[in-house]
């Protein structure tokens, strides 16, 4: 089934959704820079915002597993930045990390990004500069990326959740980009939250109907919880990877840069006269739920419910091999408010907490509060690697690995899911499993992006 399919079978998207750009043209341009958006504030003011052709979220990228894509990064923003394809077990020199895999692009400037992409499933693409503010000023689009069997379904759409913090304005709140208050505790929360650029998101469906709703989490540091109303659902897929078996969905937590993909049917009755005909994403926030996402069900798709869905083919990932004889690595995480670090490394010295701060560092992977100029593991192509995490920290955390995808091992040496972003609690211990098959440097950090800019990241390197 093809994307056009899709389309011709409803109008929903076409109203508010992102807008399309399909793959293959040599030369297409990804160009980021300022823009106004009509987010849906209540006072009506559109927001000036970064956005990639413009708006946000940018354009959805769109192609299928083994193609190849091609984009010439433009930057027409005030400040350096690059773009990281996130989730993609991509070629090294494609990863978009400023002074690791490229030179950061300058204002003016520009950067073309070539690969293919080796998995299908749910990817999102945002900058690696300055992330903190990047981001959290709009810059991030989806790319997607199509099985050569898709499940079938009737409609698919593509929903980034994202939370801002703007003013009474409107305006996104600049004053508080780079609060200490922010970094140290949970990043940069914001009251505003948005699917695909609107805090009123809707769309169409109908009743009976299977959609498949891929859930990216763009927000700089809010973990979402969310749930479906009027509709039945499986989660299909998680950080693109699918499921070995369709898990039927509760609530659905989302860390920053994770992705769920699930597999809803329309359960809610069309509408009528008499009422009903709507069915809801909503976010749980402490214990209110908020309708993200509302569908106007409008006439049937069939009479009676279809089967569950069967899993999606699985991506061409390397199995674990030996877990008993893998190379292991301890990746220590402290620091933050409430926390007990005391002192770390920063700009090669030793530095007190009060120190620190004034460096803007309050966090650390095994005492380092900055990169570490020799990579903290080092793998052998093809090698398999356990790392265990220590969070010795009162904070979650989104614990991302570039150019692979891991499997968080239980303490009884059972394997979880293929990810790329593994949330932990505070004074949680995690280890996780992979093969290091993609030569290169490859970061290593939290995904709550205030976090990582003051201190939360590493490397490792494939050689
Ligand atoms: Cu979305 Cu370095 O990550
Ligand atoms: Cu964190």
């Amino acid at each position: 089934m093809t994307r056009r399919m899709f389309l011709s079978g409803s109008a929903a998207l076409a109203a508010a959704g992102p807008r399309m750009v399909f793959a293959g043209r040599a030369e297409d341009v990804l160009e980021a820079k300022p823009a106004a958006a009509d987010l849906g504030h209540p006072g009506g003011a559109k927001t000036g915002i970064w956005g990639y052709g413009g708006g946000t979220p940018g354009p959805v990228i769109r192609l299928k597993q083994g193609e190849r894509l091609t984009r010439r990064f433009v930057n027409n923003l005030p400040q350096p930045s690059s773009v990281h394809w996130h989730g993609i077990r991509i070629a090294n020199a494609m990863d978009g990390v400023p002074d690791i895999t490229q030179p950061v692009v300058p204002p003016g400037g520009d950067f073309l990004y070539d690969f293919t992409v080796p998995d299908a499933g749910t990817y999102w693409y945002h900058p690696h500069n300055r992330t903190w503010e990047q981001l959290a000023r709009g810059l991030y689009g989806a790319l997607i990326v199509d099985e050569p069997n898709p499940p079938r379904v009737d409609r698919d759409e593509v929903l980034l959740i994202d939370d801002w913090r703007l003013g009474q304005d409107g305006m996104i709140h600049e004053d508080s980009f780079g609060s200490m208050g922010d970094w140290s505790h949970n990043g940069r929360l914001g009251g505003f939250v948005t699917v695909n650029g609107r805090s009123d998101y809707k769309a169409r469906a109908r009743s009976m109907e299977r959609l498949r709703l891929r859930l990216v989490n763009t927000a700089n540091a809010r973990i979402f919880t969310l749930g479906l109303v009027g509709m039945t659902g499986w989660v299909v897929a998680l950080d693109g990877q699918p499921l070995a078996k369709p898990e039927p969905v509760t609530e659905v937590t989302l860390a920053p840069a994770q992705r769920t993909d699930i597999i809803a049917d329309i359960t809610a009755p069309e509408k009528t006269a008499n009422g009903g005909g709507e069915a809801f994403i909503y976010g749980r926030f402490r214990d209110q739920r908020i309708a993200l996402c509302t569908l106007t069900v409008e006439g049937a798709a069939r009479a009676g419910a279809l089967p569950p869905p069967e899993p999606i083919a699985t991506n061409p990932l390397p199995p674990l091999g030996n877990l008993g004889k893998a190379k292991t690595a301890l990746l220590r995480m402290e620091g933050g408010a409430m926390g007990a670090m005391h002192e770390a490394t920063f700009k090669g010295q030793r530095m007190g907490i009060r120190e620190l701060i004034g460096h803007s560092r309050v966090w650390a992977f095994n005492g380092m509060a900055e990169m570490p100029k020799t990579p903290f593991l080092t793998a052998r192509l093809g090698e398999t690697i356990r790392i265990k995490m220590e969070n010795l920290t009162a904070w979650p955390h989104a614990m991302h690995l570039h150019g692979h995808h891991f499997k968080k091992v239980g303490a009884d040496g059972t394997t979880g899911p293929f990810r790329d972003t593994l949330l932990m609690q505070p004074e949680e211990t995690a280890e996780i499993a992979f093969v290091a098959d993609n030569p290169g440097k490859w970061l290593m950090h939290c995904h709550m992006v205030e976090h990582s800019a003051s201190g939360m990241m590493t490397w490792l390197l494939v050689s």
